[in-house]
């Protein structure tokens, strides 16, 4: 048997619905915030990914499925959407056409050489925004807002904000320094990894996975020690507009991120959650002011984030959806009625209505039963004599409640009575005025 490739996972029927919805909930909030939706390839020059993620993070040196395709291409699946978007605007030159910022946002698969566990994958999927060509801290403050509106209309709840700042270029090289001159004496006590690239790149010491609970790390100095007037005053304004905004966050002086385009905020969402584990990484983001310069585009300070839609796929999996269901089944009892009831089904369908019928020749009571499992809202029954009156019986099933309509008649009345169907109250809500019933 061919087995899928380890890391990936079929999304079947019945999940899929999580998902389409996952999708629409991302489109209908980032509208709000007027990010337009954009498209990249999943995979690009491998170099993409080096210069822009950054080679000596552990995404470009263990993570990325790099090969070199038929006309001797390196080429790389993406692992994330930032360094595509970035070079997506540079190459089309959208800053030249649209107003800024300009703002994007994505949704679609990525891929990392990870170990899998539950909610990571060798290919997942992520929602992501950006935002480039404002320095602004409220593009920063915008950012985030756009990330917690996104959980809240998702329901997810426990959500923490951790926020941090590295600081300009300024900054970051004094922090570097620090870092460095901090590790040097203690470096027999990193993990091997970190013993050789501490002083290619110290940041990613401190991000260190095989080593989370070295105490050498955890006192390490931190980057918000070595801001410099500019880059505390955006880290104030940012925490300033968030306040004003009801954001509710916690500074985390600890938090690095694990890719190197970031400059200034850096922020994570955490989840606390059944389905994920205490304290999950749902999303990441931060502010990256040099990738679109260093990629071959113009000076723009950017802003963005993104979600692996997996861990919100878990986050999200006890809350009850509603399998929609058919509007109609189409019971056919006879020659003459099973000749006439894909035409009905058509007519019905082409009308904008969900409908099925059966396919398998089963008897009257195997059709009703497949109606249910397929949770029709009506059963269209249909026999000999119905034919000759030229009607049909319209079953509500929920209630029992049957009544013969015309075939003429059909479409219109089903239509009121799916629509009665679905507003059920007790006559007294406001959409009805009391006439409900
Ligand atoms: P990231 O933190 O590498 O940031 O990934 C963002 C989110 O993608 C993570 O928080 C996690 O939920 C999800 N994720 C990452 N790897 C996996 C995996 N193997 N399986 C399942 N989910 C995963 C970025 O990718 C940046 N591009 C975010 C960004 C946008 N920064 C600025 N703009």
């Amino acid at each position: 048997m061919i087995t899928k490739i380890k890391g990936t996972v079929d999304i079947l029927p019945g999940e899929v619905e999580r998902w389409q919805n996952l999708e629409e909930v991302s489109r209908r909030v980032a509208k709000l915030y007027d990010f337009k939706e954009i498209r990249t390839p999943i995979f690009e020059q491998s170099e993409l990914f080096h210069r822009g993620v950054g080679d000596t993070t552990d995404i470009v040196k263990k993570e990325t499925y790099d090969f070199v395709d038929r006309g001797d291409r390196e080429v790389t699946l993406r692992p994330e959407g930032t360094a595509s978007v970035v070079r997506c605007v540079i190459e089309n030159k959208l800053y030249t056409s649209a107003a800024l910022p300009l703002k994007y946002f994505y949704i679609g698969p990525m891929f990392r050489y990870e170990r899998p566990q539950k909610g990571r994958q060798r290919q997942f999927h992520q929602f992501g925004a950006e935002a480039l060509g404002s320095f602004s801290p409220s593009m920063d403050a915008e950012v985030i807002g756009l990330a917690v509106t996104y959980l809240k209309a998702l329901q997810i709840s426990n959500v923490v904000v951790k926020l941090n700042s590295l600081g300009d270029e300024e900054s970051k090289k004094l922090y570097r320094k620090d870092l460095i001159d901090y590790l040097t004496p203690v470096k027999e006590q990193l993990c091997s990894d970190c013993q050789h690239r501490y002083l290619e790149n110290p940041l990613r010491v401190l991000d260190c996975k095989v080593d989370m609970e070295n105490t050498i790390l955890k006192d390490a100095p931190k980057p918000l020690d070595r801001l410099n007037s500019e880059s505390k005053k955006h880290f104030e304004d940012v925490r300033r507009l968030l306040d004003g905004m009801n954001v509710t966050y916690v500074v985390d002086p600890s938090l690095v991120r694990g890719l190197d385009y970031y400059t200034h905020t850096v922020f994570e969402l955490l989840a606390d959650n059944t389905n994920l584990g205490a304290n999950a990484t749902i999303g990441g983001g931060g502010r990256y002011n040099h990738l679109v310069k260093n990629l071959g585009g113009p000076d723009f300070p950017a802003v963005g984030f993104a979600f692996g839609l997996e861990r919100l796929i878990l986050a999200t999996q006890d809350q009850v959806t509603e399998d929609e269901g058919l509007h109609a089944f189409v019971i056919a009892l006879g020659d003459q009625a099973k000749l006439q009831a894909p035409r009905i089904a058509r007519t019905l369908r082409h009308g904008g209505l969900v409908v099925d019928l059966d396919h398998l020749d089963r008897p009257l009571k195997g059709q009703f039963k497949q109606a249910e499992r397929q949770k029709a809202m009506f059963l269209l029954i249909l026999g000999e004599d119905e034919i000759e009156m030229n009607i049909i019986n319209v079953k509500n099933a929920r209630t029992g409640e049957q009544e013969a309509v015309a075939i003429q008649a059909l479409y219109p009345t089903l239509i009121e009575k799916i629509k009665h169907e679905m507003h059920q109250c007790s006559g007294s809500c406001e959409s009805c005025s009391g006439d409900c019933e």
